[in-house]
């Protein structure tokens, strides 16, 4: 980490373009808020990280909190100072290089915001090549220079067209910081103190400054749903490939869906359309068509298709078939082919579950626990009424409701008697023929 750069990510505005109830920075990717990937890729950079907040601060910061406890939050004085240059006033910085990133921006990575690291500049901005720079502040050039960046609201026919775009992301010297922002004014169209107006008044005052061109891949600014989607895929892509470079099978990647924290290894295959959520672990496993996994962990096993392991349950050289949910399930060596629920439950090498099982686990109030041990089987459509232990060696009986633990060895059953009536049919409906 480098010991000159302090970084100020920009997360106050109210982003009245997402059309939401949620701030902005708190839209997830890939299963974690944005704000959550400006300041992960931040913490590679700097000690000194700043998040400035203003609309629902105290949401944002405490979902911040979940996840990092070496950041200082602000709140900027938005009603006097609203704007990206606002936003940076009253902080100071600790190093004499500021980074300022902005918290819609869940696509940076760290090695790119490295590139802004440039000993003589007073300031490096970020510039976007794009088809159409719609959204975007326009980055005015002239004779091969910079002159100055024009915020959307505030430019002209002509200016509108021009594709060269603030990207948002600005190194700059501290000093030149400090020294300028009491300079900035809020005569535009937003009545807002700009960040961008820095850049003309380095300009004016004969400083270096540097674009950079950057990738829209990594620099990418989210303002609406539309937005969001978008950013989206390009982080599962990204997720995925590491994957695949690191020799995930996937068939047909583009139809699944995997979450920030998820952790795949060995000899994994995933099938077309699995999800996998939260804190995942797939160790040597192969999840068929259309599962969804969360935070559980997988390992020798094969799942599915159209399985879902939720929050908890963890499976060892275990074959789960279709229609089977877990929760909360520790399954070693256990086969449960097909449609199960199977909650708050331990089962031990050799069992096998048979369809239709159910671990009644609630009992309208409480959770409660199944232990089923070795080489147990459980016949189809059998109700394990928790708390209830199944010992070793034990058969049970299709359809049977179990009550009470049953010891090591026996036979289970519970049977209404089957009566059987000659004829009953045609006395009911008649002789047809
Ligand atoms: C900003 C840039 C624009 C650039 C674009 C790139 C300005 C004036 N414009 O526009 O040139 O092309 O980013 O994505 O800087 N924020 C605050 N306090 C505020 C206002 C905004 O902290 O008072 C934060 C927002 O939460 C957001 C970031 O600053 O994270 C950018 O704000 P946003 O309103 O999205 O600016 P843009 O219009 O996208
Ligand atoms: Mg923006």
């Amino acid at each position: 980490m480098k010991k000159n750069l302090s970084i100020i990510i920009l997360a106050a505005g109210a982003g009245t373009r997402m059309k939401s109830n949620t701030p902005k920075v708190l839209h997830k990717i890939s299963g974690k808020p944005m704000l959550y990937y400006s300041i992960k890729e931040a913490s590679k950079l700097s000690d000194d990280i700043t998040v400035v907040l203003f609309h629902q601060a105290q949401k944002v910061q405490q979902e911040m909190e979940k996840y990092f406890s070496h950041v200082h939050f602000v709140i900027q004085d938005h009603n006097n100072f609203p704007g990206t240059g606002g936003a940076v006033m009253g902080i100071t910085p600790k190093y004499e290089k500021t980074l300022v990133l902005n918290g819609d921006m869940p696509l940076i990575q760290a090695q790119e915001l490295e590139k802004f690291d440039h000993k003589d500049a007073t300031i490096v901005m970020s510039v976007l090549e794009l088809q159409n720079a719609d959204g975007y502040g326009r980055v005015l050039i002239k004779n091969g220079r910079v002159e100055k960046i024009i915020e959307q609201k505030d430019a002209n026919e002509r200016e509108l067209n021009i594709t060269t775009a603030n990207a948002g992301i600005y190194q700059f010297e501290t000093s030149f910081l400090r020294e300028n922002l009491p300079k900035l004014s809020n005569n535009n169209a937003q009545k807002e103190y700009y960040i961008t107006d820095l850049v003309e008044m380095a300009i004016q005052e004969g400083k270096v400054l540097i674009p950079l061109t950057v990738e829209v891949e990594n620099f990418k600014g989210v303002n609406s749903k539309v937005e969001l989607a978008e950013a989206e895929v390009i982080h599962q892509n990204r997720i995925k490939k590491e994957f695949l470079k690191a020799g995930v099978i996937m068939r047909l990647p583009d139809t699944i869906y995997i979450e920030e924290g998820v952790e795949i290894s060995g000899e994994s295959i995933l099938e077309n359309g699995v999800t996998l959520l939260g804190n995942s672990k797939i160790i040597n496993a192969h999840i068929k068509t259309n599962s969804v996994v969360e935070d559980a962990i997988i390992q020798n096993s094969d799942v599915g298709p159209m399985a879902r392991i939720r929050p908890l349950s963890e499976l060892y050289e275990t074959h789960i078939g279709n229609f089977v949910e877990t929760k909360k399930a520790i399954l070693h060596g256990v086969k449960a082919g097909h449609l199960s629920y199977l909650g708050d439950c331990t089962i031990d090498e050799g069992t096998n579950i048979g369809c239709g099982t159910i671990t009644c686990n609630y009992d309208g109030v409480k959770k409660h626990q199944t232990l089923i041990g070795k080489n147990v089987f459980i016949g189809s459509d059998t109700q394990l009424v928790a708390p209830v232990k199944i010992e070793d060696d034990v058969i049970i009986a299709a359809g049977s409701t179990i009550t009470k633990n049953i010891s090591k060895g026996s036979l289970a059953i519970t049977r209404a008697p089957l009566k059987v009536i000659a004829g009953y049919f045609y006395k009911l409906f008649g002789d047809k023929q």
